[in-house]
């Protein structure tokens, strides 16, 4: 099977940096896999995630998108980015319209959609990320889980087949992450292809079909989580499952 996603051997470093942030990631996913990618700080994670739709090019290797090339073209980054969503770490950096629903519909009509479609795709959306009620709200008078959900609802109106979510998880309360997971799962039923970017080594083992760990740039594990989690190298590198469990509390 043609994975959905590929990268393939990526290097990169930013230009003001002068080591490389990705220096040889190679990771496959498949349609309907739901994936964590985990790694300390700094490992690359981020950074292979904006490869991912072209936002940031490789210096070597390749990104694929359904088995083809990345074609860093404007036509070529659109359709690749019809395809793979990426809500970015920092919601911020992604809300930017006065207010929420036109935030929401600037993909869509930036794909070319009409109006009407446009605001069909963001009111299912809304729906799906239970963000109906503040369709008129300004962007700037949103709490952090809303804004969260926000950028989460203007990358699903896009309908790609496959979302990148860069630690989108931390930080909200149980009930919103318990809905933001709820989405994920009715997409990955839907054949979407669903990557998060976390710390929480709870939800790596619970909930991730496939884990992929990062370190120095590289991926260096990319397996079903029991065979993660029973490699004493990868926990190590994972760190501690919680602070207390090394004696810290007594
Ligand atoms: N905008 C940037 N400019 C320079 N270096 C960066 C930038 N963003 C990230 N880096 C560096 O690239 C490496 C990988 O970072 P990142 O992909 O953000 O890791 P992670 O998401 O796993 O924490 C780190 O060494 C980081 O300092
Ligand atoms: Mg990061």
């Amino acid at each position: 099977m043609t994975p959905v996603l590929e990268w393939v051997d990526v290097h990169y470093r930013f230009p003001a940096s002068s080591t490389p942030a990705l220096c040889g990631a190679t990771l496959r996913l498949e349609a309907g896999q739901r994936t964590v990618l985990l790694g300390r700080n700094g490992a690359g994670k981020s950074t292979l995630l904006l490869q991912a739709n072209g936002i940031l090019r490789p210096s070597r290797g390749q990104v694929r998108v359904a088995g083809v090339p990345l074609d860093y073209s404007r036509r070529g980054l659109q359709a690749a980015r019809r395809q793979v969503g990426l809500v970015f770490q920092n919601p911020d950096d992604q809300l930017f319209s006065a207010s929420v629903a036109q935030d929401i519909s600037f993909g869509p009509l930036n794909l070319g959609l009409s109006v009407a479609e446009a605001r069909q795709r963001v009111a299912a959306a809304a729906a799906r990320c239970a963000i109906t009620d503040l369709l008129d709200r300004p962007t700037h008078a949103l709490s952090g889980g809303q804004r969260t959900r926000v950028a989460l609802a203007g990358v699903l109106a896009m309908e790609p087949r496959i979302i990148l979510a860069d630690e989108l998880t931390s930080g909200l309360d149980p009930w919103i992450r318990q809905q933001v997971f709820a989405v994920f799962n009715r997409l990955v039923a839907e054949g979407v292809s669903v990557v998060l970017a976390s710390h929480d080594l709870e939800v790596a083992r619970h909930w991730a079909d496939l884990v992929a760990v990062m370190d120095a740039g590289r991926v260096v594990a990319a397996a079903p989580p029991d065979h993660v989690f029973a490699d004493p190298a990868l926990r190590e590198l994972l760190g501690p499952v919680a602070p207390w469990g090394d004696g810290v509390m007594g």
